[in-house]
């Protein structure tokens, strides 16, 4: 029998700043490469220096930056190209708007679960202290808020798993699509 028509799905990693979200993207961009399968990744810090270089972190530029890059997984996942988009989207409203422009079906919410506590001991960018002592202000779990999904496809707190079992979950959501 021949495989039905397969659908390219957008993989939607949304979580803290520290939560792992590029490195997760990054790697399971990686692995989807090494088997042959086509792949895009559209990071929050990558984005913010062209798509969206424009917009800084206000309520109204969150939504644009994710307005943008949800109009991209469309394009991108019309052309039969899987997207792993890595972005805070710290607000619910936001990410319900992006899955209706890529179309639910399509949209693939994962929750990087990993708590503030955390993050902020990784700080990879020093950002959190920067924003602790003031110095960055409307940072996300310092004084902006994060809204969690209340029903996301799947939850992985990277604090707690590594980061093969975390691709390998995600490999699983991916096995039906690609
Ligand atoms: S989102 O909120 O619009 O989804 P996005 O994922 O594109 O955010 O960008 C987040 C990255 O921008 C962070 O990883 C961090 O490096 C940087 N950043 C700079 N200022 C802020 C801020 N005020 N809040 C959150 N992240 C910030």
């Amino acid at each position: 029998m021949r495989p039905g028509p397969t659908i390219s799905p957008t993989v939607w990693l949304t979580g803290l700043s520290g939560s792992g979200k590029s490195t997760l993207a990054r790697r399971l961009a990686a692995t989807l490469s090494e088997r042959g399968r086509p792949v895009e990744v559209l990071d929050g810090d990558v984005v913010r220096r062209s798509l969206s270089a424009d917009l800084g972190f206000s309520r109204e530029d969150r939504r644009e930056n994710i307005r943008r890059v949800a109009l991209r997984c469309r394009e991108l996942n019309a052309s039969q190209i899987p997207v792993i988009a890595a972005l805070i989207s710290p607000y619910a409203d936001d990410r319900a708007m992006a899955a209706e422009i890529i179309g639910p079906e399509r949209f693939r919410e994962i929750y990087l679960s990993t708590t503030l506590l955390v993050c902020e001991a990784r700080d990879p960018k020093g950002l959190y202290l920067k924003a602790r002592r003031g110095e960055i202000s409307g940072f996300t779990g310092v004084d902006a808020p994060y809204e969690p999904p209340t029903m996301p496809c799947l939850t992985l707190d990277t604090a707690v798993l590594d980061i093969d079992q975390c691709v390998k979950e995600l490999l699983i959501i991916l096995s039906d699509d690609t």
